[in-house]
């Protein structure tokens, strides 16, 4: 009996029989046992022991010793025996008569054992299910079972052409019933993946303390081992058998996986003998930071165990003053570009106060991909090995850059140029996000770049094409378009010569300018000719002002604030939020001003004011293009009507922001409208309630200050994306008085 949906609760499998009691077959046998999807749990097993533990312990219902006298009438067949005995079992069972019974194996290598079923069962293969639970525990034996032993485990299913769907939902199920997350693989796909991942690491473990161990001094060796030694050998403790088993079942893949791998250490060897340290520099760092990578993948998984769900939740208290002087982080375009430039230089930038956030380190992974050697960033320095402006090697993969837009647009002007192909991706928010206003115009110019439907991510830009400059007016005030088409411009043959409609930032004409290339500005138009280069730098990268607006706007709507807001980069290309919450009523002085690097810096002073509604004014729009989440908080405030034009680019950020924060605001009781391009505000009270970020860094912010002036707490759902641009926001909010913090955090 199998249906593949139960109906009302009731068993799936009328009879499961699982073969071999060690901790896999034992722990699938109790968890399903306990789950109530099988009417019987039938175990089997050559030793008398396992076989009446099993009973006793709850793992099974009964035991067989006689694999034939179990088998009858079974619905499922779990083959959980070690993967070298795997063969003569299915040459067992292929001569028996299992009606319909659907089988499956956990073993940990498929193609030997997808061979065997080939070669022992040719016209059951429709009812075969390779499958392969990636869990387990030091602990072994049937005394070791463990019903939840798979929960929030991979567990993988390599289907072959001929395997039955319904076979396949049945196994699918009864492992999702565990708590598994089943993933489908072919079987090669699955072989060379835990080769490399699972089979390698342990060859090289046995294989390192073998080596050392027979040395003569090991016993010195051994001595002086620490934690080194300790934390990459710790897996060569591993059961001997069972892992002689997986090599001889799982060789081909192995060997494949080895050979790199040893060509790898070659070259490393070779560095070390060349005493080359650019090129340890260059694999460590990379490994390094992709390891940290990794890890942050592997804890997202311990967060999703925790919470169930992967949405972070901020819970802002309502009221509050702010006090204190602070320093937002450093400016997210001026990081970008530093990485850029400076690996597109010759010589070594050194990089000071850069933004330790996910969208920057995207850009940093980018290039370190394209075998820039890049040291830190540690506390906000960073070392960049400038490769010069042909210098870049082709990516291993496509290039992800998370939720970063500006990563994307500005590199795909400077890869257009470069004579390899490249695939640009990013997560769900940046994959809706338009690039033809960069691919449009850089095909003018001769690239040759394919997106998706619409002009979405990803972008595939091929290499090897000779761009021509170009002469472009931009239809819409984008710093984004300005620069990749300026980057582009580096390598175009002849002079290219961009126009905006509207001032928008212009930090790639200034910093080009610092690493010593000419760029002409006239008005709206600034223009380049390639043929120049880059000579490395030193960057002092500002503090933030898109940050910074957070602070402007809570000091300013919460009464009786003062705060300082420390060297925050005021290049007149972005101050539209100051003059937009002066206009406002804001108090904002300017102090200390100066200049650094090329960037005008200022301390801003921000006190709380009566807030009154404005006309923004149009010529104001790109200039504070990043702030109005925050500045519609400030008009929620203010006493009377705002209204917004022109903006309708705000449409496109990394969510709909005109749309979010009108539904946001109307969950807090806030009277708005949104409009095509803009929106309606009327101050009055801000209620509590529960908001969406849409994965927005800014929006989930902006709700964070309405707080100040809430009468009730605000839940702020789907928040992680502010360690996009302000990895410490909820710190500096504790510092100076905003009471805000992750959901379960004081
Ligand atoms: C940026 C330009 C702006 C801004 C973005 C950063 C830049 O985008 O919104 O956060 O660093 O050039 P657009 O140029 O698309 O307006």
């Amino acid at each position: 009996m199998i249906e593949v949906e139960t109906q009302q609760g009731g068993p799936l499998v009328g009879r499961l029989v699982v073969v071999g009691l060690g901790l896999i077959g034992g722990s699938f046998a109790k968890g399903l046992r306990e789950s109530g999807l099988c009417r019987e749990v039938v175990g089997v097993d050559l030793d008398p022991q396992s076989r009446k533990l099993a009973v006793e312990l709850g793992v099974v219902d009964r035991c067989e010793e006689d694999l034939e006298a179990a088998c009858v009438g079974a619905d499922v067949i779990q083959l959980a025996v070690p993967i070298l005995a795997m063969e003569k079992l299915l040459a067992r069972l292929a001569g028996m008569d299992l009606g319909s019974a659907v089988l499956t194996d956990v073993g940990s290598a498929k193609g030997n054992v997808v061979r065997a079923a080939r070669e022992a069962m040719a016209g059951r293969l429709s009812r075969f299910v390779p499958g392969h639970p990636i869990a387990g525990s030091e602990q072994s034996g049937v005394e070791a079972s463990n019903s939840t032993l798979f929960r929030r485990h991979k567990v993988i299913l390599t289907p072959l052409a001929e395997t039955d769907p319904l076979a396949l939902a049945v196994v699918d199920r009864l492992w999702r019933a565990l708590e598994a997350d089943v993933e489908h693989m072919q079987v090669e796909r699955h072989d060379e993946v835990l080769a490399a991942t699972s089979h390698l690491p342990h060859l090289l473990a046995f294989g390192l303390v073998d080596s050392l161990a027979k040395r003569n001094e090991n016993l010195d060796i051994f001595r002086y081992a620490a934690g080194g030694f300790r934390d990459f050998t710790r897996i060569a403790g591993s059961d001997p058998v069972m892992w002689h088993d997986i090599f001889l079942a799982n060789r081909e893949a192995v060997l494949r996986t080895l050979d790199t791998f040893r060509s790898d250490l070659d070259a490393l060897r070779d560095a070390v003998d060349a005493g080359d340290g650019h090129q340890l520099l260059g694999v460590f760092t990379r490994a390094r930071v992709a390891r940290e990578h990794f890890s942050k993948i592997l804890a997202r998984r311990a967060y999703v165990d925790a919470m169930n769900s992967n949405d972070l939740i901020f819970l802002a208290q309502p009221g509050g003053r702010l006090s204190g002087r602070i320093r937002v982080p450093g400016d997210k375009s001026i990081s970008h570009r530093s990485i850029m430039l400076g690996s597109l230089a010759e010589g070594t930038t050194e990089v000071e106060g850069f933004l330790e956030g996910e969208d920057a380190l995207a850009t940093l992974q980018a290039f370190r991909d394209m075998g820039v050697v890049i040291e830190g960033p540690h506390h906000g320095r960073v070392t960049i090995h400038g490769v010069g402006l042909n210098g870049l090697k082709p990516p291993p993969g496509p290039i992800y850059l998370g939720n970063s837009g500006t990563s994307m647009r500005l590199l795909s002007g400077l890869l257009a140029a470069q004579k390899f192909d490249t695939v640009l991706t990013g997560d769900a928010s940046l994959s809706k996000r338009p690039m033809n206003r960069v691919a449009n115009p850089l095909r003018e110019m001769g690239a040759v770049i394919e997106t998706a439907a619409e002009g979405r991510p990803p972008m595939t830009i091929r290499g090897g094409h000779t761009l021509k400059a170009l002469t472009y007016t931009l239809p819409m005030a984008s710093a984004q378009v300005k620069s990749c088409l300026l980057l582009a411009g580096l390598y175009a043959e002849g002079k290219t010569t961009v126009t905006e409609p509207a001032p928008t930032r212009d930090h790639t004409e200034r910093m080009l300018r610092g690493f010593g290339y000419d760029v002409n500005v006239d008005g709206p138009t600034a223009s380049l000719v390639s043929g120049g280069k880059l000579t490395a730098t030193h960057i002092e990268v500002p503090a933030d002002i898109s940050s910074a607006a957070f602070f402007l706007v809570a000091a300013s709507i919460a009464e009786g604030s003062e705060l300082v807001l420390e060297h925050v980069g005021i290049n007149p290309t972005r101050t539209g939020v100051i003059d937009i919450l002066r206009l406002m009523g804001g108090d904002i002085t300017l102090e200390n001003q100066r200049e650094v690097g090329g960037e005008p810096v200022a301390d801003l002073r921000v006190r709380g004011a009566k807030l009154k509604g404005i006309d923004i004014p149009e010529d104001l729009v790109p200039l504070a293009i990043d702030e109005f989440p925050v500045l519609f908080v400030a008009a929620a405030c203010a006493e009377g009507r705002t209204v917004l034009r022109g903006a309708e680019e705000l449409r496109v950020k990394e969510s709909d922001r005109i749309q979010v924060m009108a539904d946001g605001l109307l969950a807090l009781g806030v009277k708005c409208e949104p409009t095509a391009d803009g929106i309606i505000i009327d101050g009055g009270q801000i209620g509590g309630g529960e908001v969406h970020g849409h994965g927005d860094h800014r929006i989930s912010m902006a709700f964070s200050v309405a707080s100040l002036r809430a009468n009730a707490p605000i839940r702020i759902h789907d928040c992680a994306n502010v360690a996009t641009s302000f990895p410490n926001f909820l710190a500096l909010c504790a510092q100076v008085g905003i009471r805000v913090a992750e959901e379960g955090k004081s």
